[in-house]
C-alpha cells in the first residue's frame, strides 16, 4: 500500500562551510605555537604571583556600558549585543570589565592584598576585519588590584617587557602617557577644546561629535586631517605642558625612575589616551614596528576608580591586554615535537605497554592502529619523521624484544628489552641536554 503519511521531501540547502569573517582557525602547527606562548605566559605570570581567572565569555551589557563607557567606539558600535529573556547580553569584547565584576561577586577585596590575576581568552568586536583586527580575537591579560603606587604600574610593564624580551619579539616600542584624575582631567578637556574649537568644522564628523561628548578621545583619531591638527604646534605644546595635577604628575614621575633604573627604555607618547574611557593617571602601549597599521601588540594602563564606579569596594588597580594574534605574528621559530617513537606493530597487547614506559620517560610516542602490512607501516613512520622506528610483531612479541630501525639507511637491529630500555634511556637523556 502506498504511504500517504509522507510529505515530499523538499530538498536541503547545501550548507555553507565557511568561517565566519573575522575569525579564524587555529589548526596544526599554529596550535603548537599558540600553547608553548601560552604555557611561557602562565610560567612567568604564577613566578610573579599571578592567579589565573576564568569569567565567562558574556556577560551583561551594562556592565561594559558602564565599565568601558558608553561614548567609547567599543561600546557605541562594536558590541557582540543578544537579547535573552528580557536580558540584554554582550559578548565580552574585553576582558578587564568582567574580571572587576568577579572581583566584587567573589569578595576579593578579602583577599591578601594586592590581587594578582591572568587571564587567557577570545574576545568579540565587530571591526572592519583587516591584517592584526579581527572579530573574534584573544587577549592574554594581567589585573593586579590593591596597591595605588607607581611600583605596581612598573610590576606590571616589567613583566610585559620582560615576556616580550623572552620571545624575543623585533622592533618594540614602549609608549606612556599620564592622563591624570578624573578632577585634573576635567581642567585638561576645557584646555584642549579652547585650543581645538577653531579647527572644528575641519574635523571629521567622529570628532565634531568628540569634542562635546569626549574631548580627550580626539587626539585617538586616525583620520589624517585630524591628526595635523592634533599634531599644530599650540596644541602639542599644550599636551606637553603636562595637564596631571601634582599627584598625578608624582605618581607619572615615579614610574619613569622605576622604569629607567629597570633600563626599560620608553617613549614619552603625550597623546596616547587609549580606546576605553575607564583609565587614570598612567595609561601605556607596546607597539611594534612589523604589524603594519594595527601596530598595537599590548596596551593597559591603571584604573582606580573602575571598581568604585561599578558599585565595588573603592579598590586601584592596573594591568594590560596583549593580542595574541598580533603576538603571534611577531614570534618567531619555535621548536617543534619531535616524534621520538614510531612503533610498527600488528601485537598491540605488547605495543601499548612498550609506549606506556616510553612516554613516563618524556617521550612522544605514536603506535601503528592500521593493521597494514610493515612495510605500509614503514612508509608512515617515515612521513611522520620520526627519530626511531621500532618494530614489534609477533616474533619480537614472543621473544620479549624489539627491533630499532632506521627508516632511511634500513638498517636494523634486535635488541633484548633489556638492551632496548637502555638504549631508549640514553636517547631521552640526549634529548634533554640538547
Ligand atoms: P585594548 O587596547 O582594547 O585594551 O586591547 C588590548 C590589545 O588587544 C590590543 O593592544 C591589541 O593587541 C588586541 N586587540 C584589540 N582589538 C583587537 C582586534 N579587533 N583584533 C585583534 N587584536 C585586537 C583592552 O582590552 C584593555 N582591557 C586592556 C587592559 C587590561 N587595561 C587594563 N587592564
Amino acid at each position: 500500500m502506498e504511504d500517504t503519511t509522507q510529505k515530499p521531501h523538499k530538498e536541503a540547502k547545501k550548507l555553507v562551510l565557511q568561517r565566519p569573517k573575522g575569525t579564524q582557525d587555529i589548526v596544526g602547527e599554529d596550535t603548537y605555537r599558540w600553547s608553548t606562548v601560552e604555557t611561557l605566559c602562565r610560567t612567568m605570570f604564577q613566578q610573579a604571583r599571578f592567579q589565573e581567572i576564568r569569567t565567562p565569555i558574556f556577560e551583561s551589557t551594562e556592565l561594559f556600558e558602564r565599565g568601558v563607557g558608553e561614548g567609547t567606539d567599543i561600546v557605541s558600535k562594536e558590541m557582540y549585543t543578544f537579547q535573552k529573556s528580557d536580558r540584554s547580553l554582550t559578548l565580552r569584547p574585553e576582558g578587564t570589565a568582567g574580571v572587576v565584576r568577579s572581583f566584587v561577586e567573589q569578595g576579593m577585596s578579602r583577599w591578601p592584598k594586592p590581587v594578582k590575576l591572568f587571564y587567557i581568552g577570545p574576545m568579540f568586536r565587530y571591526e572592519r576585519p583587516q591584517a592584526g583586527r579581527q572579530r573574534q580575537f584573544h587577549q592574554i591579560g594581567v589585573e593586579l588590584f590593591g596597591p595605588e603606587s607607581a611600583a605596581a604600574d612598573a610590576e606590571v610593564i616589567l613583566l610585559a617587557w620582560r615576556l616580550f624580551e623572552k620571545l624575543q619579539l623585533p622592533g618594540l616600542t614602549l609608549e606612556v602617557n599620564n592622563i591624570g584624575t578624573p578632577e585634573c582631567r576635567e581642567r585638561f578637556k576645557a584646555g584642549l577644546r579652547e585650543r581645538v574649537e577653531p579647527y572644528l568644522a575641519e574635523l571629521c564628523s567622529d570628532c565634531q561629535i568628540r569634542f562635546n561628548t569626549n574631548p580627550l578621545r580626539m587626539l585617538d583619531c586616525k583620520v589624517p586631517i585630524c591628526k595635523t591638527i592634533y599634531a599644530r604646534p599650540e596644541i602639542i605644546e599644550f599636551l606637553e605642558s603636562d595637564f596631571g595635577n601634582d599627584e598625578s604628575q608624582k605618581h607619572f614621575a615615579d614610574l619613569l625612575d622605576i622604569l629607567t633604573s629597570l633600563e626599560i627604555p620608553y617613549k614619552r607618547n603625550f597623546s596616547l589616551v587609549r580606546g576605553l574611557d575607564y583609565y587614570t593617571k598612567t595609561v601605556f602601549e607596546i607597539t611594534a614596528t612589523h604589524l603594519g597599521a594595527q601596530n598595537a601588540v599590548c596596551g593597559g594602563g591603571r584604573y582606580d576608580r573602575l571598581m568604585s564606579d561599578l558599585g565595588g569596594p573603592a579598590t586601584p588597580a592596573v594591568g594590560w591586554a596583549l593580542g595574541q594574534e598580533r603576538l603571534m605574528a611577531l614570534v618567531g621559530e619555535l621548536p617543534k615535537p619531535e616524534l621520538d617513537f614510531y612503533i610498527v606493530t600488528d601485537v598491540h597487547t605488547a605495543a601499548f605497554p612498550l609506549a606506556e614506559k616510553l612516554r613516563a620517560l618524556g617521550a612522544i610516542v605514536e603506535v601503528d592502529l592500521s593493521f597494514q602490512n610493515f612495510g605500509k607501516q614503514l612508509e608512515r613512520a617515515h612521513r611522520f619523521n620520526a627519530a626511531n622506528t621500532l618494530v614489534l610483531g609477533s616474533d619480537e612479541a614472543s621473544a620479549d624484544s624489539v627491533q630499532l630501525r632506521n627508516v632511511t639507511t634500513k638498517e636494523q637491529e634486535h635488541l633484548s628489552a633489556e638492551a632496548f630500555d637502555q638504549y631508549a634511556q640514553r636517547y631521552m637523556s640526549q634529548k634533554k641536554i640538547n
